[in-house]
């Protein structure tokens, strides 16, 4: 039987979270909870939530802590998240949001944290060639005018699209959000030992490699 796993995973907008928690996901055989994937549901859907979030997303901004915990909360309290466990992609954002999901976890507490580095200039290249499908959210990547149109996914036949906040003013706001409200996520978890740090700047195979030794050392007993 293949073990679950209760993880996190930080790192700047456009480390490749999502694209890593993917594979994670299907390694671990547990749910990949990404609360931007989650809001962007909630946009289509049109309901109060995502009109609410839409706008928040749309400049750059964070959604209120008080949502996201409740959102997180529902999510890790259905049967496969208890049973198998949970990669987090895009929560915790703010040391609240942290302060909240360990109440939230302490019963079944989380194997590690990761931090999945990437420089701002890199990171700032990565988002500006992202393409997303709208339907299923599988990543692609802009060969800037080269690809076919219209773009049409691999995966679901769905439209693939630039998200609404890749512009460059939402961009830089997530980024300096980042610094300002993410970032003191790395002494939170790092002063008490759970916090992993792995470089994220290598093809998404080297990368993908990197996080699941990670992943194994940090459970390894002793
Ligand atoms: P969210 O959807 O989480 O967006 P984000 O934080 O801006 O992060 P990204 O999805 O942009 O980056 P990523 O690290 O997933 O990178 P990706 O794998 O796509 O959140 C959106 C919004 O929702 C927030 O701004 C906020 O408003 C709201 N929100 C969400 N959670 C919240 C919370 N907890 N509290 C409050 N508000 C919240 O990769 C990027 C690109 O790089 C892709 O094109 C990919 O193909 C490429 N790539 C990936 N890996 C590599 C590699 N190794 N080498 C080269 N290219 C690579
Ligand atoms: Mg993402």
């Amino acid at each position: 039987m293949i073990p679950g796993a209760r993880l996190i995973i930080l790192g700047r907008q456009g480390a490749g979270k999502g694209t890593q928690c993917v594979r994670l996901s299907r390694h671990f055989v547990v749910p990949h909870i990404s609360t931007g994937d989650m809001l962007r549901a909630a946009v289509r859907e049109g309901s109060e939530l995502g009109r609410m979030a839409k706008q928040v997303m749309d400049a750059g901004g964070l959604v209120g802590d008080d949502i996201m915990v409740g959102i997180v909360e529902d999510r890790l309290n259905r049967d496969d998240a208890r049973t198998r466990g949970y990669i987090l992609d895009g929560f915790p954002r703010t040391v609240p949001q942290a302060r909240a999901l360990d109440g939230i976890t302490s019963e079944r507490p989380i194997d590690c944290v990761i931090d999945l580095d990437v420089p701002r200039d890199l990171v700032l290249a990565r988002i500006s060639s992202r393409r997303v499908c709208r339907d299923c959210g599988t990543n692609y990547v802009s060969t800037h005018g080269l690809e076919k149109h219209p773009w049409i996914c691999e995966v679901c036949g769905g439209d693939v699209m630039q998200r609404d906040d890749d512009t460059p003013d939402a961009i830089n706001r997530r980024l300096d959000l980042y610094e300002e409200q993410t970032s003191p996520l790395i002494e939170y978890y790092g002063s008490d030992g759970r916090l992993v740090v792995v470089d994220g700047v290598a093809t998404p195979d080297e990368v993908f490699v990197r996080l699941t030794a990670a992943v194994e050392a940090a459970r390894r007993p002793g």
